[in-house]
């Protein structure tokens, strides 16, 4: 099972990581793909105005629940982090916030809409417990109900056990607010990554570092985030083994067909 404690490693209350997680969403959304109007077109596309709401597995800071409830519909998150929750309750007071794993839990109701974006289940490092979030979701639609949720397609290159030892640094940023010195920045930097390709478990070594107005580390934190690449036939076969049907696969968010190693954007319905 996925213990918060693993989680709660990577994403530390009071730490440097959980603090600027939104400012390196926000960098990716640049870079790579947005998943932020994917996720609000499905939920009016599937939602709207029927008064149904959406849940959001791995919601972690909120944001793109807070970008679904923007346009009028009620949704919910649910995070195994009590310090991501902690951001996502302070950021959207208003919006309601689970603390739960989402491989074991049972809200008592039933939603037009289950999302688990930007990798969540690839954060389930398990593969048993990678179906069970799943079996989870699907006990917790609506007949009839969708699923949507992403994940990054494995580039077989980068699963060796040897690992990628690339160190990638990503561009200065400036200090969270109410964290660190105002006059500091941060510095993120991908250290390395070791693979087990038995598992299909990969940990990726990232060093947060406040860094001063003169360029001394003020503070230094390393943390190693644990995740399960998920193989395309494997997904497909862990949606039908969890019930769903009407299975769509695409390779990124404007529904371009599966192609490797690029994004894997997955829908599945409960039967009506
Ligand atoms: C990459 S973040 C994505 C957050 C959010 N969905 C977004 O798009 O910004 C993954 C989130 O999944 C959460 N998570 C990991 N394992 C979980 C589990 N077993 N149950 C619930 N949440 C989990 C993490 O705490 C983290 O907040």
């Amino acid at each position: 099972m996925t213990h918060s404690s693993e989680t709660d490693e990577f994403y530390p209350l009071g730490g440097l990581n959980t603090a600027s997680y939104d400012l390196r969403a926000d960098l990716d959304r640049k870079i790579f793909e947005d998943p932020i109007p994917f996720y609000t077109d499905i939920a009016s596309r599937v939602v709207g105005s029927t008064g149904r709401r959406v849940l959001e597995l791995g919601c972690g800071t909120g944001r793109i629940s807070a970008a679904i409830a923007k346009t009028g519909i009620s949704v919910e998150g649910l995070d195994v982090s009590e310090a991501m929750l902690e951001q996502a309750r302070c950021k959207y007071p208003d919006l309601t916030w689970h603390h739960a794993n989402m491989c074991d839990f049972d809200l008592g109701r039933q939603f037009g809409l289950v999302i688990i974006p930007f990798r969540g289940l690839q954060e389930v490092t398990d593969a048993k417990d990678q179906r069970r979030a799943l079996e989870r979701a699907f006990a917790h639609l609506e007949p009839g109900g969708t699923i949507a949720l992403d994940l990054i397609d494995p580039d077989l290159r980068y699963c060796l056990p040897e690992g990628d030892p690339e160190v990638v640094e990503l561009p200065l940023f400036p200090m969270p607010d109410g964290v660190g010195k105002a006059t500091s920045r941060l510095r993120i930097t991908a250290m390395e990554r070791t693979n087990d390709p038995l598992t299909q478990q990969f940990n990726e070594h990232w060093r947060f570092e406040e860094i001063g107005a003169d360029g001394d580390i003020i503070r230094c934190e390393d943390a190693w985030h644990h995740l399960r690449w998920v193989h395309r036939s494997e997904m497909r076969l862990m949606l039908e083994l969890s019930g769903f049907v009407s299975i769509s696969e695409f390779s990124d968010f404007k529904g371009t067909a599966p192609r490797y190693a690029t994004n894997q954007v997955w829908t599945a319905k409960r039967p009506d």
